[in-house]
């Protein structure tokens, strides 16, 4: 009889023959931080998280880079806000304040361990900063309402990358959805001599209510949703198209956002890219799995864990998780 239990037998052998591993180098760790603020402020709806201070993202990256963690994305929380984000390209704006304090952060923590630090990354979007909360900038449509001006928030995307990478950002991470937004980054970071700042391109990136406990950890104050730039969770191929587009126009990676919702995509994307691809396991996956597990209903390892592995196993090369400092240190 052909038995395929031989190889579950033992842990030994079920060790020998994982198809799929985690390693912390994998991971990718989100961390907010709120200007203003003189105590880390623990977040309701995400147990665990926090919004750091400016000393205690210090902190946060030293552990990660202990951990062996392999990047960090930073999320900026201004104390203001207006029509067109004024402080996301603000050189001294909260979001640049701790790209330096990460990028610097990383570098002790290299030098004292003799082992590289987590890639300093940045989120590249106008809502944290926009008093309406809109990723872009707003103009009258046609029936008078207000829509999200596609180019006009280019521009202001290319501002932003400016001073990200001047900054010190690694990696630049556009999350808006905004047409051609790819395209006028690298050409903005190239003319300015930045070539080797990276682009990890939000590509697929879905209009989802996974998202909902993200709104508490940056204070958001939206008005309307993001329907007419994220996509429609009914859409597979428009997907791979976003993502083909961001390969034409230089993404160095590519990344599919919620990850658990959309595997298909994922496999897909990863199927097709030459670069590496990322998944974003969001705020409500996050939030999900601490409920449950707070009640007693789910054991929170192996439900993290199985979680985590299920997105490397549908061909995630990079995964942003808010598990990934503790994940690091179970797989240690
Ligand atoms: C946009 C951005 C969002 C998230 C990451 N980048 C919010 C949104 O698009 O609505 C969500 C991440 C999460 O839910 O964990 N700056």
């Amino acid at each position: 009889m052909i038995r395929p239990r031989r190889l579950r037998s033992t842990p030994q052998m079920r060790r020998l023959v994982a198809e799929t591993r985690l390693h912390a180098a994998d991971l990718v760790l989100p961390l907010f931080v709120k200007e203003g603020l003189t105590e880390p402020k623990p977040l309701g709806s995400m147990p665990g998280i926090v919004q750091h201070t400016e000393e205690s993202l210090a902190e946060a990256v030293a552990q990660a880079a202990a951990a062996g963690v392999g990047g960090v994305m930073l999320f900026g929380i201004p104390e203001h806000r207006d029509a067109t984000g004024s402080q996301a390209d603000a050189p001294d704006g909260i979001l640049n304040r701790a790209i330096r304090i990460a990028r610097d952060a990383a570098r002790d923590a290299a030098a004292g361990t003799g082992r590289p630090g987590p890639v300093v990354m940045a989120d590249l979007c106008l809502d944290e900063f926009t008093d309406h909360g809109h990723c872009g900038v707003l103009t009258a449509g046609p029936d008078g309402d207000l829509v999200v001006d596609n180019d006009a928030t280019l521009v202001r995307y290319a501002s932003m990358a400016l001073t990200q990478a001047e900054a010190g950002a690694e990696v630049v991470a556009p999350s808006g959805m905004m047409d051609g937004q790819v395209a006028v980054i690298r050409e903005t970071l190239d003319d300015a001599g930045h070539t080797g700042v990276s682009i990890l391109a939000y590509s697929a990136k879905y209009a989802s209510a996974f998202y909902g406990p993200f709104r508490e950890a940056v204070d958001s104050t939206l008005q309307g949703d993001r329907r007419t730039y994220q996509m429609d969770s009914a859409n597979f191929r428009e997907g791979l198209r976003e993502a083909d587009l961001d390969l034409a126009e230089g993404a160095d990676m590519v990344m599919v956002k919620p990850a658990g919702s959309y595997l298909d995509v994922l496999a897909a994307v990863a199927e097709r890219s030459d670069v590496p691809v990322a998944a974003y396991q969001v705020s409500g996956e996050y939030a999900m799995i601490e409920a449950a597990a707070a009640n007693g209903w789910i054991d929170r390892r192996g439900a993290v864990l199985e979680s985590v592995l299920g997105i490397k196993r549908a061909g995630a090369d990079i995964i942003l998780t808010y598990w990934a400092l503790e994940i690091a240190e179970w797989i240690r």
